[in-house]
């Protein structure tokens, strides 16, 4: 008898076996059976375990024995040997509440005393698991790990679709689709800090053929990560695929010494045979009720100045955004960059970054003028930080240059003018810790941080770590262990994740984050593109828009566009006219009405701007008694707009439903009145058309349960 080790969740199985000679196979992964001693008949099946090495399917494949293939682990011994073969040991499962549950399953070498725990946390209900590995030395001296994946999957079909993404600064979340052949793909980055500048660690592969929004076996995977983070996508010679996922084991060999133990981050998937839509929907629920920070709360508006002043700004004028902040009507006035430093002032990004004192000529009475005039008006204030930076040209360089990342003896190169500090230095982890909590110790009533760090890791050399190859994990863990503290001591403080472009999210940062900045590129047409990709991953309330003067979409279309997430301005609010003014000023209200759908409700993407002139979405609340329906036209060309209705998605078939179109632009009529009421079957059926074409861009309808 073979025991097999089932890992359920309400709709999917990955089933493991552990073979003859005690060796873990993953037998099978897909939907789950109603008889779990079924699994054990799979492998026949999918030709599995009948290759040359017997371990293509490893449930976590060690290099140098018999392997013929990318390993998820590879190590150095104690004693030189770089062999590594892993047996089953033993395997329990844990249940925390109701819906989560951990199965661990202890491997070990049988002739080394090493071993490896590999854990999968089920969180039932979503469909999704956290999967991850924990690394034991049991010998008698150090060794070292090369590789040293968080998971290693198999799955089974006649042909492999991942899309991915790539980009840059201000072209987030490009999007190619690509049939998987024979080989390796990699999706790794290298950048070290803002990790997902040109790659994020986010991707999904559909099984046999592409999958669409209702239709399609697809896996949704993340690495948990805030550093160089490695995917491996192999068709292997039987035609099944691989996935080894993890920290990037590039300039990153890892010595444990004896009795050490190394806990890989976790990796994400969910899996769904229901198309992009119902995976998405099942990551989000994920990640409102287990991961994002407040991801089942409220979200602050706000006015920001950094495309109103840029760095050129004083506390009058401040007072007088603030007053603008006011007469917007948004929650909260955010102060960015340019306030601090004296002897290098931050008047542009050449210099200051590290210097966080009030600029005494900017701010004679300090943040806490601010934050009073903010109290006055009745407002909170934000403010911005960038705590893992420096600018040579700044006091912090000057006394503290071995807290800086650089290549002793070569030239620095610069990134936006600034370095990165060293994180795995704890003196520097007390530095950026002190950033925030010196704010907060002197302001107590700052309402929200915006988390800035716009450089990437060049010239990778610590003058503080031993071992330079521990640098880019040690980064990563000095990061958390900042975030870990600030959260002990700030549980509540909203806080943005940012990157000068959207170079940085993952499911392991927002565990300490309420949102993130997606791009800096806000051009809402752009916008429609880069919210759309990051909306199969990440759910709306944590996506910041910022209505501001890119693009030459009039206001009511790049606030509609900022609606779908949480909305904030950065805008000249005193040089708008009296229309447009009064536009957003409603625009806020109405976004307080309907923001617990966007929030908190179920996305339906309905019509994709990569195939349509027009891109159109909905979230639906729990209840199915409300709904907001998003539409944009996205081309210009003559006679292009919504030519037939448009099918809802997410609706009670037989409740009734008034179709209204809100967010009207002041002094225009809309001919869609919400005074007749559709079936949820009519509206899914045969849709409906929210008529956008050239002259008439950007649409949003509110969908009311006629009682
Ligand atoms: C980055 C951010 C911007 C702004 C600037 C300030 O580019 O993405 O929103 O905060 O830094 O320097």
């Amino acid at each position: 008898m073979t025991t097999v080790i089932p890992i359920e969740s309400q709709n999917n199985a990955l089933a493991l076996q552990v073979g003859k000679d005690q060796r873990v196979g993953i037998i099978y992964f897909g939907t789950k059976l109603n008889n779990a001693s079924e699994y054990q008949h799979a492998p026949g099946m999918y030709h599995r375990g009948d290759d040359y090495s017997g371990i293509l399917n490893s449930a976590y494949t060690p290099a140098g024995s018999r392997n013929l293939v990318e390993p998820a682990i590879q190590v150095t011994h104690a004693n030189g040997n770089t062999s590594l073969d892993l047996q089953y040991v033993s395997h329990q499962v844990q249940t925390t509440e109701n819906n989560v549950s951990t199965t661990s399953i202890k491997l070990k070498d049988p002739k080394y005393a090493l071993e490896v725990t590999l854990y999968y946390k089920v969180y039932r209900n979503e469909d999704v698991i956290e999967q991850w590995s924990v690394i034991k030395n049991n010998e008698k001296g150090n060794i070292t790990l090369h590789k040293y994946a968080s998971a290693n999957l198999y799955l089974s079909a006649d042909s492999y679709w991942l899309k991915h993404y790539h980009g840059d600064w201000a072209k987030e979340m490009q999007t190619e689709e690509v049939r998987l052949t024979s080989g390796i793909k990699v999706l790794d980055t290298k950048l070290g800090t803002r990790a997902n500048l040109y790659q994020p660690p986010t991707f999904m592969v559909s099984l046999d053929k592409p999958a669409t929004e209702d239709e399609g076996r697809i896996l949704y995977g993340s690495v948990e990560w805030t550093g160089n983070f490695r995917v491996d996508l192999e068709v292997d010679p039987l035609n099944n695929l691989r996935v080894i996922a993890g920290i990037n084991p590039f300039a990153s060999d890892y010595s444990l010494a004896p009795k050490q133990e190394f806990t890989t981050p976790a990796f994400l998937y969910t899996y769904s045979e229901k198309g992009k839509g119902d995976a998405s929907r099942k990551l989000h629920r994920w990640a409102r009720n287990y991961r994002i920070m407040q991801g089942n709360g409220s979200r602050l508006t706000l006015l920001n100045n950094w495309e109103a002043t840029f760095f050129d700004f004083n506390e009058n004028k401040l007072a007088e955004l603030i007053r603008d902040t006011k007469k917007l009507g948004v929650d909260m006035f955010l102060l960015d960059d340019g306030w601090f430093a004296n002897k290098y002032p931050r008047n542009s990004d050449k210099a200051g970054l590290g210097d966080w004192q009030e600029n005494v000529q900017k701010l004679p009475h300090g943040i806490g003028y601010l934050v009073k005039e903010a109290q006055n008006n009745d407002v909170k204030f934000g403010i911005w930080v960038e705590p893992e930076m420096v600018n040579p040209k700044s006091e912090l360089y000057e006394k503290h240059p071995d807290w800086v990342i650089r290549q002793p003896g070569r030239e620095e190169h610069l990134y936006r003018n600034q370095l990165v500090l060293d994180l795995s230095n704890p003196k520097v982890q007390d530095f950026v810790y002190g950033v925030l909590d010196n704010i907060m110790t002197k302001n107590p009533n700052v309402a929200f941080f915006k988390w800035d760090c716009n450089a990437v890791i060049y010239n990778a050399h610590s003058a503080y770590l031993k071992k330079q190859s521990h640098l880019y994990v040690e980064y990563v863990r000095g990061l958390y262990k900042v975030l870990e503290r600030f959260r002990a001591k700030y549980p509540n403080l909203p806080m943005m994740l940012c990157s000068g472009g959207g170079g940085r999210v993952d499911y392991a940062a927002l565990k300490y984050f309420t949102e993130f900045w997606l791009s800096d590129n806000t051009d809402p047409l752009e916008r429609i593109f880069i919210q759309w990709e990051y909306s199969y991953f990440f759910p709306a309330i944590s996506h910041d828009n910022h209505v501001t003067d890119w693009g030459k979409q009039p206001i009511k279309f790049r606030t509609d566009v900022a609606m779908m997430g949480k909305l904030g301005f950065d805008i000249v609010v005193s040089q708008l006219e009296p229309k447009d003014l009064k536009f957003c000023q409603d625009a806020v209200i109405t976004y307080k009405g309907i923001s617990d759908l966007v929030w908190h409700g179920d996305l339906f993407r309905l019509a994709n701007p990569q195939e349509n002139d027009y891109a159109s979405l909905m979230y639906v609340n729990e209840a199915q008694n409300r709904a907001v329906m998003f539409n944009y036209q996205t081309s210009s060309r003559y006679g292009s707009g919504t030519l037939s209705p448009i099918k809802l998605k997410g609706l009670h078939p037989d409740k009734k439903y008034t179709v209204k179109e809100i967010n009207l632009y002041p002094d225009t009529k809309s001919t869609i009145t919400g005074t007749t009421a559709y079936s949820g079957n009519y509206l899914m059926t045969i849709g409906f058309n929210p008529n956008l074409n050239t002259k008439r861009t950007s649409v949003i309808l509110e969908i009311n349960e006629q009682k």
